[in-house]
């Protein structure tokens, strides 16, 4: 374990797994709707995510990115913004929004605001982590990884301060290292 964690929340082998559970279950959903999803990523973070989950998922999919800076170091703002844009139309797409982590919601109803305004015909979301006792507005993820408790995490795509996120885990970090 990395000497700046706690303890590990999420391991390696839990997480591709779930990734194999959690592509079956999209798979499902969309071909029971007849439609293809969009899968679009929110950098940095969900593109850990991606990579691993868009494998698993038996259909002709495409990706697209956008980059949001929402976050300063362990609180959310609220205040996010497009630091970089889809590259293409997504009128009238069903579009599935690949998420790191849902903690207070405030990201995801911005980045779910921005994408039916661009004429998204339906915007479903999976998110590999979802802290729902942090939640203050009304959201959900509809495909989610691991349901975890109120603990500051980082790895497999979540950093802190851009730091721990190429760790092939998920683990909690020292509390001192941010209080
Ligand atoms: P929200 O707007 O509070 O839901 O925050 C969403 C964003 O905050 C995520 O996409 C992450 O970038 C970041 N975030 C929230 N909780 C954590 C955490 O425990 N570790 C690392 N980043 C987090």
């Amino acid at each position: 374990m990395h000497k700046d964690f706690s303890e590990i929340l999420v391991s390696e082998e839990q997480i591709y797994q779930r990734c194999v559970e959690m592509g079956k279950e999209i798979t499902d959903y969309y071909t029971a709707k007849g439609s293809i999803p969009l899968l679009v990523s929110v950098l940095k973070g969900s593109s850990f995510f991606l990579t691993e989950l868009s494998k698993r998922i038996n259909m002709d999919v495409e990706v697209d990115f956008m980059c949001m800076e929402s976050y300063h170091g362990t609180e959310s703002t609220g205040d996010v913004h497009i630091v970089m844009d889809l590259d293409r139309s997504i009128q009238d797409c069903d579009i599935l929004l690949i998420e790191d982590i849902v903690d207070t919601g405030k990201t995801l109803k911005k980045v779910k605001g921005i994408l039916n305004n661009k004429g998204a015909r339906d915007v479903k979301v999976a998110s590999l982590l979802d802290k729902p006792s942090r939640r203050v507005v009304d959201e959900k993820a509809d495909f989610v990884g691991f349901v975890i408790p109120d603990k500051f995490v980082v790895g497999f795509g979540l950093d802190y301060n851009q730091k721990y996120r190429t760790l092939p885990y998920i683990g909690v970090l020292k509390e001192e290292l941010y209080k």
